[in-house]
Formats: C-alpha cells, sequence, structure tokens
C-alpha cells in the first residue's frame, strides 16, 4: 500500500484526508498532529470540527486506510508523500506583525520531516502560505537533506467550511503547482494520479509554483472583494431607497458577473478572508507595490466599515443607547453549518454593543458556551486601521449570557440580532417571539434571511441589511 501522511488535523487536513482514504482504497492515510486533544477527538463520537457528511467519511474508513495519530514523526517517515495543512494564522507580533503570514508552525513541520526522513519524498504544500514559500521549505529540507530528494508541490484547498465534504468530493477544479523539470513533472503526476481516482482529468489544472501559490490568495481576495462590493453597494442602497437583494438579483443574471457571493452580509468572516488579503497586501508592501496594497487594503475597510455600520444602526434604532437593554443575539458562528467562529463578524458586533453597556443573550446551535465566552474576552489582533469599535473591558463579559434555545434567547428581549444565517432562525414563530419582547421590539437581520414584510405585520421594527428601514 502506497503510504501518504497528513501533518494538521483541522478544518483543511481532516477532511481532505478523509476523502482521499474514501477515493482511494490502496493508500493507507495518517493524520498527524500536535494536539492530542484533536487527535483524540478525530478518534471518537465527538469529532472535533462540525461539517456536515464528515462524521459519515470518517466512520467509513477509519480504521482501515485512515488513521489519527499523534506520532507525527512515525507517520512521515514512512510516508512517500506529506501534505502540510497546518495554520498560517497571522501574525502577532514583531516584523509584519498584523499582516504577514505567522509561519512558524510551517517551518516546525518542515524542520520536523527534514529531521525524521529517510527516503525520498513528495511534499505537498496544502496550507495557504505567501508566493514563494516553497522556496524557504525546499533550502530547509536541502540543507538538512542527508542525500534525501525533496519535491514540493503546491496544491493549495479551497473548499468552504460548511460545505467541505461536498466541495472535496466535486471540486470546481485542483490546482497544483511544480517544478519544470523531470522530478518536478513526476511528482505533479504522482498527485494527479491520486486527485483522478474522483475528480475529472480537465479539473486538475498544473502550473508552477508561484502561480499556484499566488492564485489561492487571489482566489480569496477576489471572493472576499466581492462581498465588500455588495456590502458597499448595500450603505448606498439604505441611502437612497433602492434594495440590495434587488440590485445583486440585476447583476447576477449578467453572466460576465454570476450569482455566486453577491449576498450583502453584516460582514464576511472565517479564518482565512481577512488573514490572506492582509498576507497579500504585505507582500505587495515588500515589493514596493504600495498601490495594488491599498487597494486590496480597501476590501478590508469596507468589511470593518459594515460592521459598526451594524452596531451604530442597532444603537442608534433603539433611541441611541442599549444601556441595560437586552439584545437577543442568533447566531454566532461566521456562517451556517460550521461551529467555527473564527473572525466571526459576531465578535465585532457583540463588543460593539457591549461597549455601549447592553446586555446580550447569545444562542447558537453549534457553537459551544466556552467558545463564545473564550471569543468574547480575547482582545484582536489590530492591523493598521483605526478601530472604531469600543475596547473591551472585563465587565462586559458579565453583561453576557449563552443560552441553548433561541425562544429564551428573545424572551423579554428589546431586540434581536441574526448573525448568522442558520436555517432554524428562517422558520421561528415570530408572533410568539413578539408577543414575549419588550416593545417596541426590533430585529436587527444581519444575513438578509427573514421575510420583513410578514414581520412587520407583526408589529416588529426591522431592519434588514441594504433595505429602507
Ligand atoms: P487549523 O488550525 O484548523 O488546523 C491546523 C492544525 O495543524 C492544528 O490542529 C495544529 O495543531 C496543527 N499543527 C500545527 N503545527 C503542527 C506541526 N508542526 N505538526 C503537526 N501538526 C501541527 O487550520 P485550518 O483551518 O485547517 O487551516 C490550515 C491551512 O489551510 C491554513 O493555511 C489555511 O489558510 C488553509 N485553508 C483553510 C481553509 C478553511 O476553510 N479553514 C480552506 C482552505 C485553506
Ligand atoms: C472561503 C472560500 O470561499 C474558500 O474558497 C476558501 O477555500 C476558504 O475561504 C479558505 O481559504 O479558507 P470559507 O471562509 O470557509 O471559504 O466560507 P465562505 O463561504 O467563503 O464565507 C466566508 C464569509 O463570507 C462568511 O462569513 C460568509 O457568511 C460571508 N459571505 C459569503 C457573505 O457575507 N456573502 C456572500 O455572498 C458569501
Amino acid at each position: 500500500m502506497v503510504k501518504i501522511c497528513g501533518i494538521g488535523a483541522g478544518y483543511v487536513g481532516g477532511p481532505t484526508m478523509a476523502v482521499i482514504a474514501l477515493k482511494c482504497p490502496s493508500i493507507e492515510v495518517a493524520v498527524v498532529d500536535i494536539s492530542h486533544s484533536r487527535i483524540s477527538a478525530w478518534n471518537s463520537d465527538q469529532l472535533p470540527i462540525y461539517e456536515p457528511g464528515l462524521e459519515e467519511v470518517v466512520k467509513e474508513c477509519r480504521g482501515k486506510n485512515l488513521l489519527f495519530s499523534t506520532d507525527v514523526e512515525k507517520h512521515v517517515s514512512e510516508a512517500e508523500i506529506v501534505f502540510l495543512s497546518v495554520n498560517t494564522p497571522t501574525k502577532a507580533r514583531g516584523l509584519g506583525a498584523g499582516k504577514a503570514a505567522d509561519l512558524t508552525y510551517w517551518e516546525s513541520a518542515a524542520r520536523m520531516i527534514a529531521d525524521v526522513s529517510q527516503s525520498n519524498k513528495i511534499i505537498v504544500e496544502k496550507s495557504t502560505v505567501p508566493v514563494r514559500t516553497a522556496e524557504a521549505i525546499e533550502k530547509i529540507l536541502a540543507h538538512n537533506s542527508k542525500g534525501i530528494n525533496y519535491q514540493i508541490l503546491s496544491n493549495p484547498e479551497f473548499l468552504s467550511e460548511g460545505t467541505a465534504i461536498q466541495d472535496l468530493l466535486n471540486p470546481d477544479r485542483v490546482l497544483i503547482g511544480g517544478k519544470e523539470s523531470p522530478e518536478g513533472q513526476k511528482a505533479i503526476q504522482a498527485l494527479k494520479d491520486i486527485y483522478a481516482q474522483w475528480v475529472q482529468e480537465d479539473k486538475i489544472i498544473t502550473t508552477n509554483l508561484w502561480s499556484a501559490e499566488l492564485s489561492k490568495l487571489a482566489d480569496n481576495a477576489f471572493l472576499a472583494q466581492r462581498i465588500s462590493s455588495i456590502n458597499a453597494m448595500s450603505a448606498l442602497c439604505e441611502a437612497t431607497g433602492a434594495e440590495v437583494s434587488q440590485v445583486s438579483l440585476a447583476l447576477s443574471k449578467n453572466t460576465k458577473i454570476g450569482s455566486k457571493f453577491l449576498n450583502a452580509s453584516v460582514g464576511f468572516g472565517g479564518s482565512c478572508f481577512q488573514k490572506d488579503i492582509l498576507n497579500l497586501v504585505y507582500i505587495c508592501e515588500g515589493n514596493g507595490l504600495s498601490e495594488v496594497a491599498n487597494y486590496w487594503k480597501q476590501v478590508i475597510n469596507v468589511n470593518d466599515y459594515q460592521k459598526n455600520r451594524f452596531v451604530k444602526r442597532v444603537i442608534s434604532s433603539m433611541f441611541n443607547t442599549v444601556s441595560g437593554k437586552k439584545i437577543a443575539v442568533l447566531g454566532f458562528a461566521f456562517k451556517k453549518d460550521t461551529s467555527d467562529t473564527r473572525k466571526t463578524p459576531a465578535i465585532d458586533v457583540c463588543k460593539g454593543l457591549l461597549g455601549d453597556e447592553a446586555r446580550l443573550s447569545i444562542y447558537d446551535p453549534r457553537v459551544t458556551e466556552d467558545q463564545i465566552q473564550r471569543d468574547l474576552s480575547t482582545n484582536n489582533v489590530e492591523w493598521d486601521h483605526p478601530i472604531h469599535l469600543h475596547p473591551l473591558n472585563p465587565t462586559m463579559v458579565k453583561q453576557v449570557s449563552i443560552v441553548r434555545d433561541a425562544y429564551e434567547a428573545t424572551k423579554d428581549a428589546h431586540g434581536i440580532c441574526i448573525l448568522t444565517e442558520w436555517d432554524e432562525f428562517k422558520t421561528l414563530d415570530y408572533q410568539k417571539i413578539y408577543d414575549d419582547m419588550q416593545k417596541p421590539a426590533f430585529i436587527f437581520d444581519g444575513r438578509n434571511i427573514l421575510n420583513v414584510g410578514k414581520l412587520r405585520e407583526i408589529g416588529f421594527i426591522v431592519y434588514s441589511i441594504g433595505k429602507p428601514l
């Protein structure tokens, strides 16, 4: 059996390696991580991440050709192909803090590969990394090579959380970057052979290393830019009486634009968009391209503006203060169908409301109480623009309760903020909710999922993104 090893058992490494195991029964897949708690969760009935369909895939393969282990060295040394899916967060300190990618985990994984390897290996970059990172990893490996030959490939991952398994089973494309040398081409072919087990060959694109690395950053920057573009339009809609959903529909029918990523929202979140754009900005600045850097920074500026605008709208609508008022927050995850809260807009919105001394009652169907408390009591790493939200003080967190039901969250509340588009929020009994709330009862729909007309008939005062009040 061919042996492959995935380093990093997170949102990317776990699902990606599990799908390879599912689709390639003749490959033995070991997923390793330095986190003992994560690995024991992967080996239990309570997987460390929630993804629709993931549990079924893991149950099907675990114990056959898929294993999760903390014995990083053993599995790396035995593998012919090593996939690196470690985290590459924004640097919190030192040179480039707030923008550059922190490659600490990346570098330590590369050094460990160099230490334990005894045979030739293909190293696959799955993590999102700055363009030309393959050169750095090659240096680390080459200077400790003991005569071993390493081929580095860039194979960025394009899955979205919440649809990871579907995205992996049926990707738009698989991108593989490698060297043009015969050894490089051989390595590309070996990786292609794996994907070809379930992905149509014409969807597998091969490029040089730097194009593959940069394409991943460009991909996320383009997606985030669409959201900031429609969110910028939503502010103009509110000012002019246009409706953003109607503008989105009109745009979406233009085949040159297309229909995806045109939903106006309280702002984009997730662990990658902001981090990857800042990474791109840092690379542009390092190359003396300040105009290009400023162009991409604007995508993040608009995202922050959108979150601040939402907070201000809540406070100003509720007679310019939410002090002492109970606000129900429905949804905390950065999007539906995930328990992930990394960079969720809910953190900034909640902190903004707490800054005006609101009392928050938060309900999310998948996010744990501990996670919400941790998110609200941690101060964000700031990048280089002024933050308009109020600074956090420890007493604010006492104003937060986390409940396990939307009806409990909204009981006696003065206002409701919808911050994640969970399907269950669309079918709540809003008449009952209205009856149990303080009057006037406000709803601020940060995801535009509710039927505004019906809510107004019940008696709510409704604000949706990009729609007239
Ligand atoms: P994550 O934090 O969920 O997982 C990373 C894992 O790597 C952690 O469990 C950590 O313990 C482990 N790790 C760190 N250093 C290690 C080492 N030296 N040896 C073994 N394990 C180590 O991160 P993620 O969300 O899976 O993202 C991983 C990478 O994939 C990032 O570069 C990210 O930008 C990229 N990416 C993420 C997504 C997504 O949807 N989350 C999608 C595409 C690409
Ligand atoms: C995103 C990309 O879509 C993936 O292609 C990429 O692989 C991944 O980042 C990554 O590199 O990590 P993800 O962050 O998981 O995936 O989720 P998205 O569906 O892109 O949503 C990101 C944020 O944008 C969410 O907060 C979502 O609510 C918001 N969004 C999305 C909008 O506000 N409007 C939209 O129209 C679409």
